[in-house]
């Protein structure tokens, strides 16, 4: 690791546009959400990109859905900005924030009816570590006790690290009371079952 990274927080350098066919899965996301007529829902979103689409979608389409999103990318939380300034409709309902997940405070957190983990294992590595961040597991339970019961906590199976998430889910499901319901495209469902 160079210096001048050492003892600083694990930040995103770079910045996602939306690459659909690299990468589905928020379409995939508001895709079943609609689908699936969740309305009135508050939702947490693990990895805005700078195109925001999650929070966009949710707020043109009626649902009365809500979105509070991470983002580890100053030029995605840029991105928000802009966007929340040009567009005051969409940011009443979305609300993206920059931080590490791993650094997650529970009694920051509301209670959710949908929580995305669509990058869980991605990102994660020695350099969180130093900090004493979460670990991949612990961020998966947190955000679950934020679940309703009742609620989903969803996965994106194209992941490049989905083979390490899946050691993860396992570990989970032995954890918390969850059960699976299945595949939606690219995505697994699991509901919070108590
Ligand atoms: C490959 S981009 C995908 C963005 C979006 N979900 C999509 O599919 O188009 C990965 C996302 O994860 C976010 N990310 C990476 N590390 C993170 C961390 N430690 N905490 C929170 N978000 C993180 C990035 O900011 C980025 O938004």
């Amino acid at each position: 690791m160079t210096e001048d990274k050492k003892g600083k927080l694990h930040f995103w350098d770079a910045i996602w546009d939306l690459r659909v066919k690299e990468c589905p899965c928020d379409v995939h996301f508001c895709d079943w959400l609609e689908k699936n007529d969740v309305k009135n829902a508050s939702i947490f979103h693990f990895g805005t990109g700078s195109h925001h689409i999650v929070g966009i979608r949710t707020a043109e389409n009626g649902s009365n859905n809500c979105v509070l999103a991470i983002t580890a990318s100053p030029g995605e939380y840029d991105a928000f900005v802009k966007l929340a300034i040009d567009r005051p409709e969409v940011e009443k309902t979305y609300k993206s924030f920059f931080g590490d997940i791993y650094q997650l405070e529970p009694r920051l957190l509301p209670e959710f009816d949908v929580v995305t983990l669509f990058h869980l294992c991605e990102f994660r590595n020695e350099r969180n570590d130093e900090y004493g961040a979460l670990t991949d597991l612990q961020v998966l339970e947190m955000l679950t006790d934020k679940t309703r019961p009742g609620g989903y906590v969803i996965f994106y199976t194209k992941s490049f690290a989905f083979d390490t998430a899946e050691k993860v889910i396992a570990q989970w499901e032995e954890s918390r009371k969850v059960e699976k319901i299945g595949l939606a495209e690219t995505l697994l469902v699991y509901r919070k079952t108590a």
